[in-house]
């Protein structure tokens, strides 16, 4: 397992991205617990990107509940008709939210998050749990971002 993370001095997310993401492959490769991926996964994407926060929120029985993360504490349970997060978890698919405060619903655990994406990890047709990132920026997440952590979602499915 690679002891140091790449991260190529450039500000285009396409490529960093590109140079993430078989990082993340190396990193979860062979360790089977759940817990060690999310949490590596979630610190490379942090020392790439510097994103306020990322995490993962992990459906439990009725809800989602607050796996690893890199970022300020969190809301720790959310029912899967609340939020972003359970949008996501609950339309299977891939949430941009430009603006928080324009998203109906939306669980503000800090002030500071002004926009998100979530992303879903499925595995078998279930979602297993849900990729969280914010920003402090309005309207930082685009198309690169939801093809560049989709792909990482779907690594960490892999390994489920
Ligand atoms: N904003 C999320 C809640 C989780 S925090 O952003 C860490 C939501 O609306 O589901």
């Amino acid at each position: 397992m690679a002891e140091e993370l790449i991260i190529p001095t450039t500000e285009n997310r396409a490529e960093l991205y590109e140079s993430l993401i078989p990082q993340v492959k190396a990193l979860i490769h062979g360790e089977p617990d759940m817990v060690a991926n999310m949490a590596n996964t979630v610190a490379a994407i942090k020392q790439t990107f510097d994103f306020f926060w990322i995490g993962f929120y992990v459906t439990r029985e009725d809800q989602l509940v607050l796996g690893p993360f890199q970022g300020p504490i969190a809301c720790t349970r959310i029912r899967f008709d609340k939020g972003v997060c359970g949008a996501s978890y609950t339309e299977k698919k891939t949430i941009i939210v430009p603006d928080v405060d324009q998203f109906p619903g939306h669980i503000a655990c800090s002030s500071d998050s002004k926009s998100e994406i979530v992303v879903p990890v499925i595995k078998a047709g279930e979602v297993k749990m849900v990729l969280d990132v914010d920003s402090d920026k309005v309207n930082d997440f685009s198309e690169v971002d939801q093809a560049g952590l989709e792909q990482i979602a779907q690594l960490i499915a892999e390994t489920l």
